[in-house]
């Protein structure tokens, strides 16, 4: 009692020291008297109590719904967490990672100089706005400060990824004055994220953007993702010997492309084995070499549809076409090329010659129509015939895996880079996945592609089945 007549003393006294305003002016703080305030003090267990305890069922309820609807978790609370990370850690982000820019003190025209030197320079932060949810993780603006360039934000990228402990972080140059940042919050190759990403990446109906062709498929001796990036090469080369990787190569990146508005087409004249696993994903398979004709007559069609398309809306490529008129690009797979070039008898003459005379002319056209050839085999040399070194020439994008013959690696390097010849034959028989492929740094690097296991690329594929677009001019 003692105590309690001592500390009402006192708060009464700081009571009447801090609220010395008439009650008509603060309302609020004038009607508390020294009791209340001691009431308030001897709750405050039990408001903590219930404070802490609302925070736990909180927790219970986001890490329940994190768990078992993480489309729904990302979309209420998941965004705003990452979003209020953003936020807290971007002005330290912005000077530690030098995208900062100077307000160095500049004298005006009726300034004293010395006042302006006397002036501390000052560090502007760029502004970070427009933050909104995306099912694969969110998208922001930058406002840059005059004197800055989007170059310093990409070297930056990395930096952010690691500070917002997401995935990845992309920075693209947006209208002028801003950079437009893209975060990823999953690897889309481990773990769960493959399944969110899936998930979220389903959202069918949506216009393809270009972004969408890019494919994470391993990781590069410099310690760098190992891309294929249909924007960047439209075409891709990829040779080894058997067992050397290249179906898992092929599997990574199509596993990425399943979840994308992006239709996928297979040619695969060894019976369709290799690419059976995508059979429910792809908008049409082709098993022999008279069906492989069929199929690259019907892309062939499908390109000149196109073509028309770009013509009236009079653009160079689908990619500036309208959303709402864009057609989904297409990856068209071919497993062992030699397959398709060599004749066992006469009366197939045309069919061989229609069908490589039609995928050369789709390596020609169809970098701008959004058809993209993927093409693999053990051998690519000259003895297949003149037509594999015109068609190799539309394959700008290179990745030779381990060879048993000098004349593979050469023919997929030589012409390129002769330095990466000597790089191929030195991979090992037991480096399976092991490849040298061409970077952008330098020309080739070696790398190494993302095993999947073949049921989860069953599960990836069947989950992505229903995505499959149709593609009319491959219909029969
Ligand atoms: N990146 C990798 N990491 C680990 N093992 C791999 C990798 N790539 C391939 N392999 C192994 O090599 C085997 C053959 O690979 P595959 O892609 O089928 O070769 P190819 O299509 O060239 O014949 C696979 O079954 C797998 O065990
Ligand atoms: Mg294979």
């Amino acid at each position: 009692m003692q105590v309690r007549n001592g500390l009402s003393a006192h708060l009464s006294s700081i009571v009447s020291a801090s609220s010395p305003a008439p009650s008509g002016v603060l309302p609020g703080g004038a009607g508390v008297t020294p009791e209340q305030l001691y009431d308030l003090v001897q709750n405050l267990p039990l408001i903590a109590a219930w404070a802490a305890g609302a925070a736990l069922v909180l927790l219970v309820v986001a890490v329940t719904l994190r768990l078992s609807a993480p489309r729904v978790y990302w979309f209420t609370l998941g965004w705003l967490l990452l979003a209020a990370r953003m936020r807290l850690t971007w002005r330290r982000l912005a000077l530690n990672a030098d995208i900062s820019a100077i307000d160095r003190p500049v004298a005006g025209l009726f300034d004293d100089p010395r006042a302006a030197r006397s002036r501390a320079a000052v560090p502007l932060i760029p502004v970070l706005w427009q933050i909104r949810p995306r099912a694969f993780g969110v998208t922001a603006s930058i406002g840059m400060h005059s004197g800055q360039t989007p170059e310093a934000f990409i070297k930056a990228a990395e930096a952010m990824a690691h500070a917002w402990g997401v995935h990845a972080v992309r920075i693209t140059p947006g209208r002028r004055g801003s950079v437009d940042l893209t975060v990823l919050r999953n690897d889309p190759l481990t773990g769960t994220g493959a399944h969110e990403d899936r998930d979220a990446l389903a959202e069918a109906g949506r216009a393809p953007v270009a972004a969408d062709l890019l494919a994470e498929i391993g990781r590069r001796e410099d310690g760098q993702t190992w891309v294929i990036d249909l924007s960047t090469f439209p075409h891709w080369l990829i040779t080894g010997a058997t067992q050397s990787g290249k179906s898992t190569l092929i599997n990574a990146a199509v596993a990425q492309w399943a979840t994308r508005p992006i239709a996928l087409v297979g040619i695969d004249c060894k019976g369709g084995m290799e690419l059976a696993p995508h059979a429910s994903r792809l908008s049409a398979l082709a098993c022999d070499r008279t069906e492989a004709a069929d199929v690259l007559t019907g892309l062939l069609d499908e390109a000149q549809d196109r073509m028309r398309l770009c013509r009236e809306h009079r653009v160079r490529n689908i990619w500036q076409l309208p959303d709402a008129v864009r057609p989904v690009p297409i990856v068209v797979i071919v497993d062992e090329l030699a397959e398709l070039y060599l004749i066992a008898d006469r009366s197939e003459k045309e069919v061989t010659q229609r069908a490589t005379a039609n995928l050369l002319r789709l390596g020609q056209l169809g970098a701008a129509l959004g058809i993209h050839l993927i093409v693999a085999g053990q051998r690519v040399g000259s003895d297949l015939g003149s037509g594999v070194t015109a068609l190799r020439a539309q394959l700008a994008g290179r990745i030779c895996l381990r060879v048993n013959d000098d004349e593979t690696a050469l023919m997929t390097f030589g012409d390129l880079h002769p330095d990466a010849v000597d790089a191929v034959q030195a991979i090992s028989p037991h480096d399976q996945g092991v490849a040298i492929t061409t970077a952008d740094v330098g020309g080739w690097i070696r790398a190494r592609s993302t095993y999947q296991d073949p049921a989860d690329l069953d599960a990836a594929v069947a989950e992505t089945a229903p995505l499959t677009p149709r593609l009319p001019r491959l219909d029969h």
